[in-house]
Formats: C-alpha cells, structure tokens, sequence
C-alpha cells in the first residue's frame, strides 16, 4: 500500500474523490444572506443555498440566539417512552398546523432526511403489520430519485451511481421510471396490491436533476395509491417549508399523503433536524385508545431541544417576513432569467417555474464529447463568484436561499452564462 502523505488534511468530504480533492478543499467560514465567504475572505453568491437548506440566508442572529437560549436552560434530553421537551411539543403542533395532512402527527429525526425518511420506512411497513395486513411490505420509488443516504434512502434511490456500490441494503424495493403513472399501477398489478406498503415519491425531484411534475403525474400516482391502498410518501425534504412558493408541495399539487417527509427548510440547516409527519390515519392504530401497538423506533438526539427551539425561531422568521409568499412573487422570475440560458450551445434546457428550484441542463452532445465539462463549468462558475453543483452528472443547480433579490438572480444568470461562454471557447 502506497504511503499517504503526512501532512495530508484529515478531513474526509462527502461525495468527492479524496486522491484529487486533498489539500483544495473550499473552506467556508462566514455567511451573510445569500453570501458566504472562504477562509482568504472571498464572496460567493450561494445560489443553490447550502444543499437546499439555507432558505432563510446565512448568518441570521435570531437563530443563533434561540439555540443559545435553549441551550442555556435544557441543551438536550431524551424523548424515548415518557419524556418530551417544550420545544418539541411547540414545533410538532406547529408543523402539524401548517402541514397538508388531516390530524397530523410528528415524529422528528435528528440526523434530517435520511433519517426521516429510514422512519417513514419503517412506519410504512410496520403500519400494515398494525392493521392486519403483514403481507404489504414492498417500497416503490422511482428513477432519479434521491432519498438520502441511510440504508432505506440508498436501496430507494433512483440514481445508479450512489446505489450501485452498496447492492440492495433493504429487501423488498421496486422502482418504476419518474414520469410514468402507468407504470406505476402495472407493478401494483404484477405483484399484487396486497403485498405493496408504500410509494415514495418527491413532488419535484430535486438531486435527480430538478424535474417538475409532468402535467397529470402527481394526481394520477395519488389516485393509483389510493386505488389499490398503497401508502402515498411524498418526501418534501427540499419542496418542504416553502420552496415551491407554498408551505408544502403535497399542498400545492392537493397531494393528500399519507406521510410526508421533511428536513433542510425546517431549521434553515441552524441546526440538523428532520421531522416525518403522519396523517392521522396512518398514526391512528399506534394512538387509537387502547392500542397495545408501538412504534419501536427512535434516536438518541430525536426531537433535540435547540434544534427544535431553533426550527420554531425559524418558523416564525418566515412568516414574519412572508418568505413564502416571496419565493411564489420570484418563481416567475427566476424561469424568465435563467430561460435565455437554453439557447446557448452547450446547454439542453433549462427546467424552472417551480418556486425557487431550477436546473440548467447540460447539452447531451456536449457531455457525452467532454466528460470533463460540467465538472468544470462548476469550477468555472465558482471561479467567478457563484457556487452551483452538478446534479447526477448532467445538471447545475439553482435554489438560492428565500431572501435573494431579483437583481442576484440576475448575477447567477450572468455569471452561468459567463462560465459556458469560456467553456465554449468565446
Ligand atoms: C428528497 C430528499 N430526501 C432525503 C434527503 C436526505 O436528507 P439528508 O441529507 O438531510 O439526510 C435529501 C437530501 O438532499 C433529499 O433531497
């Protein structure tokens, strides 16, 4: 084995090649509305918000401080059997007030989505178990899906590079394509209603590259679930606490779930915190009077103090501010900015008009003659002061935090179109 370096940095990245990425790393180390700034003091426009999460901008004092304060008083203590705190009382009834979903109850997760959603997992199966019906047990999800990392989100994942290396963690999980109601009922067919538990779903698929529902989709694979009673997930940890110009996608597409998982938005990323929320049907035979049914599930840090503390301060900032009602006010102009991008040569299309969610996709040709291209209009992109991503190698993303400006999303435009021109050799 070859020796490594010693003054290697020790910090090992999420998603990124070690061998290359060692010793240039981005180091960010301040933040300020839509701006963050590297060790060296340098400005980026954070025109994809963390990872999805920074929806009320960066360096919000009055966060800071409700976490402070909670943790003052009770920085954190157990809800496993009898115990709860105040803010986790605050922020379930909270959610459950803002949620889609009739009688809603909230089971939070301290790690974020892939935590809420191994918990939906699990509840979907152990739901049908409640009721009498052990049989239903198979998952559902579909290509380009991303439902994070734990073990039910790998297996349920629609993207073959972060699934492929791990094989089938959990047993039981079909996918159908994306776009493909029919597809959907014709699996229910072929394996039998009576053995399906659950259909995970995201309104809009966010990491798979950011595509809105097509027209007719999302009420047609409700409207299967329903038929054969099949558990409808829709995971809202983007689309959740009002990225798409509404509280919920689940409310703006009238989805009814069953179970909605969430994540990012909740806390604005002050503090990690997931939360799957129930409706009451699903809940009913754990709550129902008399029931000897338990849900035997639970973390040490679920429903931690000052996440929850600071998930409630988050909250109200939103409304205060109507944060919401201002990503609905910029969706329109967020598709109108970036759309002139689809005309440039090395790109395919660009997807907008859902909240403050967009993608600019890489031209096939120009992807499939230059692997290296997105990788570095990423780079090229940074370089000139905007930080984007490539999603499932084909994509950048764009979901700047709520508070952006018009004239920002202008900068982001600009600033792609820059990258591409290089790129292209102009
Ligand atoms: C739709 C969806 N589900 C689940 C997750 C996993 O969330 P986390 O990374 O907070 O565990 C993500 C993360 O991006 C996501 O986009």
């Amino acid at each position: 084995m070859q020796r490594m370096e010693q003054d290697q940095p020790a910090f090992w990245n999420g998603f990124a090649n070690m061998a290359s990425l060692a010793g240039h790393a981005v180091t960010i180390e301040r933040g300020e509305g839509v701006t963050v700034f590297d060790t060296s003091g340098r400005p980026y426009l954070d025109a994809i918000a963390s990872l999805w999460y920074s929806n009320v901008g960066h360096g919000r004092a009055e966060l800071a401080e409700a976490a402070t304060a909670q943790m003052a008083r009770l920085a954190a203590y157990q809800t496993f059997e009898p115990f709860a705190n105040p803010p986790a009382e605050a922020l379930a009834r909270r959610v459950a007030d803002i949620a889609p979903v009739a009688g809603a109850k909230v089971f939070f997760t301290p790690g974020g989505g892939s935590d809420a959603v191994d918990t939906a997992g699990k509840l979907a199966r152990a739901y049908w178990r409640a009721v009498g019906r052990p049989g239903k047990q198979v998952i559902v999800s579909r290509s380009h899906a991303y439902h994070g990392m734990n073990a039910y989100g790998t297996t349920l994942g629609g993207i073959p590079a972060n699934t492929e290396p791990f094989g089938e963690l959990v047993t039981r999980v079909e996918h159908v394509p994306w776009d493909d109601a029919a597809a959907l009922e014709k699996l229910i067919g072929e394996l039998g209603a009576d053995r399906v538990a659950a259909f995970f779903c995201e309104p809009v698929v966010g990491a798979g590259g950011v595509y809105p529902p097509p027209e007719g989709y999302l009420e047609q694979a409700r409207d299967i679930c329903r038929r054969h009673e099949v558990l409808f997930v829709a995971d809202e940890v983007i689309t959740g606490f009002g990225r798409l110009g509404a509280w919920f996608g689940s409310g703006r597409f009238a989805l009814d779930p069953d179970m909605i998982t969430t994540a990012k938005g909740l806390t604005s990323g002050y503090l990690p915190l997931g939360a799957l929320i129930v409706s009451g049907r699903v809940a009913e035979p754990f709550w129902r009077p008399g029931s000897a049914e338990v849900f035997r599930h639970g973390y040490t840090y679920s429903a931690h103090p000052a996440a929850c503390a600071v998930g409630l301060a988050n909250l109200d900032l939103i409304e205060r501010e109507r944060l919401v009602e201002r990503v609905a006010e910029l969706e329109p102009v967020l598709a109108d900015t970036l759309k002139p991008l689809a005309g440039h040569e090395l790109v395919g299309e660009v997807r907008a008009g859902t909240g403050l969610l967009a993608a600019v996709e890489i031209a096939p040709q120009a992807r499939a003659e230059d692997p290296g291209l997105g990788p570095r209009l990423v780079t090229g992109i940074r370089e000139r002061g905007v930080i984007t991503r490539l999603l499932r190698g084909v994509a950048l993303q764009v979901s700047p935090p709520f508070v952006i400006t018009a004239a920002q999303i202008q900068q982001i435009a600009e600033t792609f179109a820059a990258a591409l021109d290089a790129a292209a050799g102009r």
